[in-house]
């Protein structure tokens, strides 16, 4: 159960940090796309939010059973 969480996570940081180059940023402009977001720089802030969230989620779980 754990160690799927685990692979969750892993996968979601791969997904979300793969298609966010510098120069462009696929995934920003699908998420602008979507129409969910007011603007363009509402919907950059939610997928920075995402990204960093997932990370820090993968690396909380880790710890976690690094040191079970
Ligand atoms: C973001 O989406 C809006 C409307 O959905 C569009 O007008 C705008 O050009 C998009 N911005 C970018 C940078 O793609």
């Amino acid at each position: 159960m754990f160690n799927l969480f685990r692979f969750f996570f892993a996968v979601l940081v791969i997904l979300l940090i793969v298609p966010q180059t510098p120069t462009e940023n696929n995934l920003l402009r699908q998420f602008n796309n979507t129409g969910l977001f007011a603007n363009y720089g509402e919907a950059k802030w939610f997928l920075n939010f995402i990204t960093r969230f997932s990370i820090f989620m993968f690396f909380v779980i880790t710890l976690i059973a690094v040191l079970k």
